[in-house]
């Protein structure tokens, strides 16, 4: 679908996240359809994007939710999700959000260690509720990825060895107020190899056979998320592989897999529109500044991470390479480099690709910056899904104080 940016520019200004809702559902039904043969789940991972109308929208498709926190779980059901495809994941969960997702009956519990597991026991025992958990396995394999977003080493902070994991399960098993009735792991996310996701799915898939011959049932074949998507020009993991080697894997087990997928089901779907603001030169530098910074999209900040950037419009003229930089107070406020454009002019729109995922929800109100509006785009028709944050908004906190 072709998108009409310089129409949703004069009807909701700049910047803006753009979000193509069709796109995000051809994208679930991908993943989906790869897990035909199986019982599936796919639980999207609601830090891509937490809007409310994008995981009501999956919602719709089918999805469940991964969740790392109470507030994305309220989200989760807020948006209409049914707790039983909940799944509440994360090293540092507080007694209070155990509780809480325990009154609320969601389908499972992730859990990263001993320490959590006898906390989410006690907390289970004083509501008098059997807690459905399940255990995060750390394989040791190394995803091949940025290291910020690898996960699945020992040297992470994810996650349980397997002597451990297995010494869990059997004091899970029993308890009373515990059901080990799912196994999970998570290596990394942006993976473009399938190579170590199909070892880990084999260490674990081994690690599932040996607890249901001592009599812990595992339902649950948690894969985790963190299938890549092409930013640049990198390969990326084909669904249909991907679905299939991990069925292989857990031939005869007779669990449903799930999948916490997050960037691959929004990331190519978002864009991020913003004007520019003027261009300079210092140097023998050039830079065109615009009116979306790192506060909007941190990512090429934080992991130097490239993101298309297309300006629009008919440019004509010289083309020579510029740095798109926002207004912020910092050197690391950029959102591309090198980029060769022609010459720009006051007002001109820019397109920043591939932000669906870990764009929004990564944006902060650094410099006293409203956070930008949401638009949502579903069979043509452009609808706001989050207002553009006002002062009054940022300083609602602070001003009853003064
Ligand atoms: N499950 C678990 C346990 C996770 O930690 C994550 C992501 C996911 C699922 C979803 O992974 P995905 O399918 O989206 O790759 N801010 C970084 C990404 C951090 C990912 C954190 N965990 C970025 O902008 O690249």
């Amino acid at each position: 679908m072709s998108i009409d940016f310089s129409a949703l520019w004069e009807q909701y200004g700049t910047p803006l996240y753009i979000y193509d809702f069709d796109k995000i559902a051809k994208n679930y039904h991908t993943f989906k359809d790869a897990f035909a043969g199986d019982k599936s789940l796919i639980s999207y991972a609601v830090k891509a994007n937490s809007n409310l109308s994008v995981i009501k929208h999956l919602g719709k498709q089918g999805a469940g939710a991964d969740c790392v926190s109470i507030g994305e779980v309220r989200r989760a059901l807020s948006s209409g999700i049914e707790p039983y495809k909940i799944i509440f994941s994360g090293v540092g969960k507080k007694d209070s959000e155990i509780a809480e997702a325990l009154q609320e009956e969601i389908l499972m519990l992730n859990l990263e260690s001993e320490a959590e597991m006898k906390r989410v026991e006690q907390v289970a025992e004083k509501l008098n509720k059997t807690a459905r958990i399940s255990i995060r396995i750390n394989p040791n394999v190394d995803a091949k990825t940025h290291p910020y977003i690898s996960t699945g080493l020992h040297e992470n902070k994810f996650g349980v060895e397997i002597d451990m994991g297995k010494r869990m399960y059997i004091y899970a098993k029993n308890s009373k107020f515990l059901d080990p009735v799912g196994i999970h792991f998570h290596i990394g996310s942006q993976l473009t190899d399938l190579a170590p996701i199909a070892e880990a799915a084999q260490i674990v898939a081994d690690l599932t056979r040996s607890l249901k011959a001592i009599g812990v049932k595992i339902k649950f074949f948690d894969v985790g998320g963190g299938i890549g998507i092409r930013y640049n020009d990198e390969q990326v993991i084909d669904p249909d592989a991907y679905a299939e080697a991990i069925s292989k894997a857990t031939k005869g087990l007779d669990v449903t897999l799930v999948c916490e997928l997050g960037r691959s089901l929004v990331g190519d779907a978002g864009y991020l529109l913003s004007s520019v603001l003027y261009e300079k030169q210092n140097g023998n530098r050039r830079f065109v500044i615009v009116d979306a910074a790192m506060n909007d999209l941190l990512r090429p900040t934080l992991y130097k991470a490239y993101h298309r950037v297309e300006l629009l419009g008919e440019n004509s003229g010289e083309v020579s390479e510029a740095d798109i930089v926002g207004p912020i107070c910092e050197s690391g406020d950029w959102l591309a480099k090198s980029v060769s454009l022609p010459a720009t002019k006051h007002n001109d729109l820019m397109v920043v690709h591939s932000v669906g995922a870990y764009g929004f929800t990564m944006a902060s109100n650094y410099n006293t910056r409203g956070r930008a509006a949401e638009v949502a785009i579903l069979e043509g028709k452009s609808r706001v899904i989050r207002d553009r944050e006002v002062f009054e908004d940022q300083v609602r906190l602070e001003a009853k104080h003064l």
